[in-house]
């Protein structure tokens, strides 16, 4: 078969993003000149990759075939590419990580000072929620993500590194602002506001929850700490929320950190990847940096 890699770039494209005008759009290319190119490509096949129904475009058996092989070997190809440059000691190319939606508080902080540093580095970042990103690290998407907790799972290398404290907010003038050692039972009296499911966050607070076998009708699920945060403050209800999302607003008091039983809870976060993965040098450098560097900045004890 006499194909190219541009044609299978191409081809990946449609075949994820379901379509040529998407997929055109992406690489900054013309709709006929992506399909004149997959035509190509299906005569080298000798058999149709796609079928148009209706409006939608799907892979045909031979291009569910073709996509998994383009993808095998798109990716061979930048391992290809890093590990020549690895061979002149440069730590330049890309880094590509996935990011549990919380720590985009602090995480930028620590690329930015290390871009710093290593200028010929370009991130990828994808901030989503922790169920995305445990598919992303099970598909090996990634050079490493950065999570809270760890999945059980013995085909992956967790790394902690700061801490991550988790506390019940509330707005200051809530009635529970100034109270002493409030129960868990007694915050299902007040409207609570959660994370969607498949949020990290959300996740450890239901299992405290039925550790303690108390149920809280959430008043109002929001997808993100900051729509949260932004909730807490107008007064709409509590939320559990990492304290790096609240730093600023704690300093400015606009928002309180509740004295509940248990809380808050200190956690860590961890890079982790699949055992066995190889880094490339750009994604150990940035591992090493995370791991070893002083972020003091970021760090912090609850008082
Ligand atoms: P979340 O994840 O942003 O999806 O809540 C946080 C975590 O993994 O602890």
């Amino acid at each position: 078969m006499h194909l190219t890699l541009q044609q299978l770039k191409l081809f990946e494209a449609v075949s994820r993003l379901g379509g040529y005008t998407r997929a055109a759009e992406e690489l900054c290319l013309t709709q006929p000149a992506v399909s004149i190119q997959i035509k190509r490509l299906e005569t080298q096949a000798g058999m149709p990759l796609f079928e148009q129904v209706g409006k939608k475009t799907f892979s045909t058996a031979a291009g569910k075939i073709m996509y998994a092989a383009s993808i095998d070997i798109l990716k061979r190809v930048d391992e290809l590419k890093t590990s020549i440059e690895e061979l002149n000691g440069t730590v330049k190319g890309p880094l590509q990580l996935s990011v549990v939606s919380t720590a985009k508080y602090f995480l930028p902080t620590i690329l930015g000072a290390f871009l710093h540093q290593y200028p010929d580095v370009v991130p990828k970042l994808k901030f989503t929620n922790r169920a995305r990103v445990v598919e992303r690290l099970m598909n090996n998407d990634d050079d490493f993500v950065i999570m809270g907790q760890v999945p059980q799972d013995n085909n992956l290398e967790g790394y902690p590194f700061l801490n991550n404290i988790l506390g019940i907010v509330a707005p200051t003038d809530h009635p529970l602002a100034n109270k002493k050692n409030i129960s868990i039972k007694e915050l299902a009296d007040h409207r609570f506001l959660n994370r969607e499911i498949g949020s990290g966050t959300r996740y450890v607070f239901d299992q405290i929850l039925k550790e303690q076998g108390v149920t809280i009708e959430p008043y109002m699920e929001l997808g993100s700490s900051e729509a949260l945060k932004q909730a807490v403050i107008a007064g709409l209800g509590l939320a559990i929320l990492s304290l790096h999302s609240v730093q600023l607003e704690r300093d400015m008091n606009k928002l309180t950190v509740l004295d509940v039983q248990g809380f808050p809870l200190k956690r860590r976060w961890h890079a982790v990847h699949l055992k066995g993965r190889k880094l490339s040098l750009v994604a150990r450098t940035f591992l090493d940096y995370v791991l070893e560097e002083n972020h003091s900045v970021l760090e912090f004890e609850y008082t």
